[in-house]
């Protein structure tokens, strides 16, 4: 069995419960929703109440951040090997999922095992809803070419900022603004091939023009299209989502599909956070597949 790899830095959840969490970012302790934290707190209250900003939601489906003594809305912070920009945005998310750290360094295991057995030959790697860049940075850090895209201008950015504290900007990174799919159809058409595919969908997105994304319509036909542009050669495919309903048996049912008959093998389930207390957060889901060698 593979030691679980514990990812350090800035980034604690200190506890969870009532279906809310509690996290040390940097200097500040944050205290946002989290529905599936269905159980009792561990901390008193005392220590909740010591929040330094406050995410609710409100009926219309937003929500605002309420501050206490620390105002920024912007710090940086080391994570997983990481540099990002934590930015605490209206929508109440950060620009980092710490669930996504265990991909990121099975990832960096497998792309760094396999340039070592070819003597460097190039690993390509496409991010799809690539967000603020995690996984586009630690394949980076390995030693991949990098394909990263995402619909929002805004986010793309951003990621190039995380690029910029981590060090990888040099690297080979493409930074593309467009929609997943028809990114995908192009590259099909144009027979670029990848060796690792990483796609995040959240349940409901849009492209840059507006193309609509729906997690259940319209899931199964970018994975048909991602099928075409897997290189023979290929090393990984890595489908996660936080989407209710879409557990690990079915993304691993949607892996096998793309991945029929290569060998290999294919790993799923839940994306958690370790608390400090030894108990885990369930965040998200995960199928993987890797290649034999
Ligand atoms: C990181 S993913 C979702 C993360 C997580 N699974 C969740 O549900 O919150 C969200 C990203 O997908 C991007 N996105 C949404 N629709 C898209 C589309 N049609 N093509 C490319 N990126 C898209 C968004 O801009 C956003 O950065």
């Amino acid at each position: 069995m593979t030691t679980p790899y514990i990812p350090t830095g800035d980034y604690t959840l200190l506890d969870s419960g009532g279906e809310r969490k509690l996290e040390q970012i940097g200097d500040y302790r944050l205290l946002r929703q989290a529905p599936q934290a269905v159980w009792n707190t561990r901390m008193t209250a005392a220590e909740w109440n010591a929040a330094d900003a406050v995410y609710e939601r409100d009926s219309t489906g937003g929500g605002d951040w309420q501050f206490g003594q620390k105002t920024t809305r912007k710090m940086e912070i080391l994570y997983a090997n990481l540099h990002f920009q934590i930015k605490l945005t209206d929508f109440g998310h950060l620009g980092l999922f710490p669930e996504q750290a265990q991909n990121w360094e099975w990832m960096r295991r497998l792309i760094r095992d396999r340039l070592q057995r070819t003597n460097g030959r190039n690993i390509h790697v496409l991010n799809l809803f690539a967000y603020t860049g995690g996984s586009t940075l630690a394949c980076s850090q390995a030693g991949a070419h990098l394909v990263h895209v995402d619909a929002a201008k805004g986010v793309v950015d951003w990621a190039k900022e995380n690029a910029l504290l981590s060090r990888l900007h040099e690297r080979p990174i493409r930074w593309l603004v467009d929609d997943a799919l028809k990114f995908v159809k192009r590259e099909a058409r144009r027979e670029n091939l990848y060796q690792g595919i990483i796609l995040d969908p959240p349940s409901f997105g849009r492209g840059p023009k507006g193309e609509v994304f729906k997690i259940e319509n319209d899931l199964m036909p970018l994975l048909e299209a991602c099928k075409e542009i897997l290189a023979p050669d290929a090393l990984f495919f890595l489908l996660s989502c936080h989407t209710p309903g879409f557990t690990p048996t079915t993304l691993r049912n949607e892996v096998l599909d793309v991945v029929d008959g290569r060998g290999g093998r294919i790993e799923e389930g839940e994306m958690l956070i370790p608390e400090q207390s030894g108990r885990m957060l369930p965040s998200g889901t995960y199928a993987r597949w890797h290649a034999e060698k």
